[in-house]
C-alpha cells in the first residue's frame, strides 16, 4: 500500500459562535474565533490517497485529477470565502477546523474511489500549530 499526499492551501474566514449563547460564553468557549466581525485564517490542506501503483502507469492516482478535484470540490469554493455564509457544504455547521475537515472528506471521498483507490486521511492545519486529521 503506498500513501500519496496533495498540498493546497486556501484563505478564509469565519466565526464560531452558538447563538443561542451570550456574547460573553462565545467568548469564554470560543475565544478569539468568536469574534463578532468575523476573522481569517490561511488554511493548509493534505489530503492523503491509499491504494496500489497502477501497472501501467506507476500511480496511485493521477494526481492532475486530484488536484483538479479538490480545486474544483474544495478550493474553489472556500478561498477567499466565509466558511459560515458562504459555502453551500458548511451552511448549519460549526466552522470549526474539525467538522471543515469531515466536511472536506465528504466532497472528494466518492470521485477518488471511483479512480480505483481510497481517500486516507484530510489534514488540515487552521495555524501553524493546530490541525486536525480525520480518516472517514
Ligand atoms: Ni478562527
Amino acid at each position: 500500500m503506498i500513501y500519496i499526499t496533495r498540498k493546497e492551501r486556501f484563505n478564509a474566514a469565519h466565526k464560531l459562535f452558538r447563538a443561542e449563547w451570550t456574547e460573553q460564553k462565545n467568548l469564554e468557549i470560543f475565544g478569539k474565533c468568536s469574534n463578532p466581525n468575523w476573522h481569517g485564517h490561511n488554511y493548509e490542506l493534505f489530503v492523503t490517497v491509499k491504494g496500489e501503483p497502477n501497472k501501467e502507469t506507476g500511480f496511485v492516482i493521477d494526481l492532475k485529477f486530484l488536484s483538479k478535484l479538490i480545486k474544483e470540490k474544495v478550493i474553489d469554493k472556500l478561498d477567499h470565502k466565509n466558511i459560515n455564509m458562504d459555502v453551500d457544504f458548511m451552511h448549519g455547521r460549526m466552522a470549526s477546523t474539525e467538522i471543515l475537515a469531515v466536511a472536506i472528506w465528504e466532497q472528494i471521498a466518492l470521485p477518488i474511489k471511483s479512480q480505483g483507490c481510497e481517500l486516507h486521511c484530510v489534514k488540515l492545519f487552521e495555524t501553524e500549530n493546530n490541525f486536525v486529521e480525520y480518516f472517514g
